[in-house]
């Protein structure tokens, strides 16, 4: 059923929605109330030992976190499940397009598990590869498509994976954007960027040094994408009209009234914010950098910070002697990234002891070997 529902994903179709990616709980989920829960957990990880790798992406909730072997980033794990040739399963802790990348990355001899098939991510959602292979046939036809390098975001199918790996492009995660981009525009003209046009106008504007108005919005539910021929040609960076859901959610006003609130507050986010929010931001990095700034940041110091809501609560309560407060006042937690929790993550666990692989991530050889390139690349960037 997982691999129908991967190919599914990776056809590109209306069913590559995560509401759609179908009934992941087969009926033997433990009881969220099960008193037993953590005892449970604790003897399924024991028992499989070092036959299961445990990653967990940093806005995991605390009670899954408490069971990864690794956490990070998407670049961390992508890296540390690339690494694991010995793990027989990959538990990923974290949404369908990571456990995609590590499945894409892994040996064949080793699983990739999700414990909820639900948890997607609703930005990868919005590029769909029929979508991007539309768009890419009218940069050929404009016959600027040989001077575009795509870069794909992280966060994206791997069916946009392997486009972007088939075109001569890379993906990229939150924490090399910069270098990914570099790199492009030193092999094209042009940059494709898929598909968090914040991450992208962000780099292209902020680390590059673009204007904003070197950058178009490519809206994939318009002709042309919304654009003469004439803006597509003379862009610089073509950016995918996708966002966070969580991160877009972000506004100047909130940076502004945490200032005039706070007095010395450092406002940090990640670079899936708005640009404003961006721009007006002290310090700005992927999930492992901002962890890294407050655990370095001096005591007493005060930051606001605008990411997902779980990892920002345990900041918070790992730094008492920092003052940390969330960016906005109203709670935000990523849905998908939620779906992951202590049943899941033991019935899957339960379910290897037992010799049963649920809820297994299996991307075609046909698109992981493109899309491979594509991760390839990224991972052997300067
Ligand atoms: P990181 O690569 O910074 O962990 O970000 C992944 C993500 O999905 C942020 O929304
Ligand atoms: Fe996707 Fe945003 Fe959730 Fe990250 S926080 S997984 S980009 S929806």
């Amino acid at each position: 059923m997982a691999k129908i529902l991967s190919e599914l994903h990776l056809l590109g179709t209306e069913s590559d929605l995560s509401s759609e990616r179908g009934v992941s709980c087969t009926g033997d989920l433990p009881e969220p109330s099960d008193p037993k829960m953590v005892e449970r957990a604790i003897a399924a990880k024991a028992k499989l030992g070092d036959r299961a790798l445990i990653l967990g992406h940093h806005y995991q909730r605390d009670e899954v976190i408490e069971f990864a072997d690794i956490t990070g980033d998407s670049f961390k794990l992508a890296r540390a499940a690339a690494d694991r040739g010995d793990s027989e399963y990959i538990v990923f802790c974290g949404v369908h397009f990571m456990a995609e990348s590590a499945d894409i990355l892994t040996s064949p001899k080793q699983q990739v598990i999700l414990p909820d098939l639900a948890a997607g991510c609703s930005m990868a959602d919005m590029a769909a590869a029929n979508q991007v292979k539309d768009a890419w046939k009218i940069f050929e036809k404009l016959g600027i498509a040989q001077r575009t390098i795509p870069i794909t975001y992280m966060n994206s199918s791997a069916a946009i994976k392997a486009f972007t790996g088939e075109n001569g492009g890379s993906v990229c995660t939150s924490s090399n954007a910069e270098r990914a981009m570099r790199w492009a525009l030193e092999k094209g003209e042009k940059v494709f960027f898929l598909p968090d046009q914040h991450l992208g106008r962000n780099t292209a504007v902020l680390r590059l040094g673009f204007s904003l108005t070197d950058c178009v919005v490519w809206n994939p539910w318009k002709a042309n994408g919304g654009l003469t021929d004439d803006e597509i040609r003379s862009a610089k960076i073509i950016l995918w009209r996708g966002h966070c859901s969580v991160h877009g959610r972000f506004t100047i006003e909130n940076v502004n009234e945490m200032r005039s609130r706070v007095p010395g507050v450092q406002i940090l986010v990640h670079p899936e914010c708005q640009y404003e929010v961006v721009s007006a931001a002290d310090v700005v990095g992927s999930t492992e950098s901002i962890i890294k700034t407050i655990e370095n940041a001096p005591q007493g110091s005060s930051w606001a910070i605008g990411t997902e809501l779980n990892l920002v609560k345990r900041l918070a309560q790992d730094n008492p002697e920092k003052q940390i407060t969330f960016l906005d006042k109203t709670v935000c937690y990523c849905s998908t990234m939620n779906r992951i929790d202590l049943p899941h993550l033991v019935w899957a666990m339960e379910s290897l002891v037992r010799g049963k692989v649920i809820n297994q991530i299996q991307v075609p050889e046909k698109i992981a070997k493109a899309a491979r390139v594509a991760l390839e690349r990224m991972l052997a960037l300067p």
